[in-house]
């Protein structure tokens, strides 16, 4: 693995993360050596937003690259009838959400998968699908794949919603920055139509305040 495309706490400029994205194997490192800097215990702000607004009300949800499982809980519990499909390609993140959606009690309605998302193949179709910093770590023809299969597992109508990292996060660590003319674009390319796009804020343990990050609806 390229230094380049390293996130550690000793960790080289990852903020310099072009067009390459960030190596896949650093996902698997950060939680094997518990410094995934964005285990924050707790679901991210922007996630409680889009669910004050009403925009995980359609199920099924599909959430990309869940983590440690907090934005899946968060939602399940504010939404009691909503069903959830949770997938990540790093075991032990998923074996950490199973245990948080234990401890909420909500098993029965959310489930997981350990698979890689530029190669998911969904069983049913989804009405939303979440993505809180999954989009931002792709390479630039990862993307692609990655929005292709967003697209496919969406119902005609569905909403998915993203939370990237934004150009105006100047700060070190990380993965890539996205302006909003290169988030629009790819989303329309992927044949999404923008409903709204903001500025909001991703918590990590490193970036004080929260990253700059975009809060992205897009209709399928
Ligand atoms: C920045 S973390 C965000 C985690 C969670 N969504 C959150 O907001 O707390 C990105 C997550 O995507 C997962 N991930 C990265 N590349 C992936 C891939 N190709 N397939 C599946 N999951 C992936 C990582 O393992 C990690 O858990």
């Amino acid at each position: 693995m390229s230094k380049e495309n390293r996130i550690s706490k000793t960790g080289p400029p990852a903020h310099l993360i072009g067009a390459e994205g960030v190596a896949h194997q650093v996902f698997h490192d950060a939680y094997r050596e518990s410094k995934a800097s964005w285990v924050t215990a707790r679901p991210q702000p922007a996630v409680m937003t889009a669910l004050s607004r009403g925009w995980f009300d359609d199920g099924p949800l599909l959430d990309l690259g869940c983590g440690t499982g907090e934005n899946a809980a968060a939602i399940a519990t504010a939404r009691k009838k909503l069903r959830i499909l949770a997938v990540d390609a790093v075991p032990q993140a998923v074996e950490q959400a199973r245990l948080v959606i234990a401890a909420a009690s909500l098993t029965d309605r959310v489930h997981f998968e350990v698979a890689d998302l530029r190669d998911f193949k969904a069983m049913e179709p989804f009405g939303t699908v979440l993505d809180a910093g999954v989009l931002h770590v792709f390479s630039d023809q990862d993307r692609i794949t990655y929005l292709e299969m967003v697209t496919r597992v969406l119902r005609p109508g569905g909403t998915a919603i993203f939370i990237e990292f934004s150009d105006a996060e100047t700060r070190p660590r990380g993965p890539r920055r996205l302006t909003r003319g290169e988030l629009c674009s790819a989303l329309s390319l992927a044949g999404f139509t923008i409903d709204s796009i903001e500025p909001t804020r991703y918590e990590t343990t490193v970036h004080s305040g929260g990253a700059a990050a975009w809060l992205t609806r897009a209709i399928r």
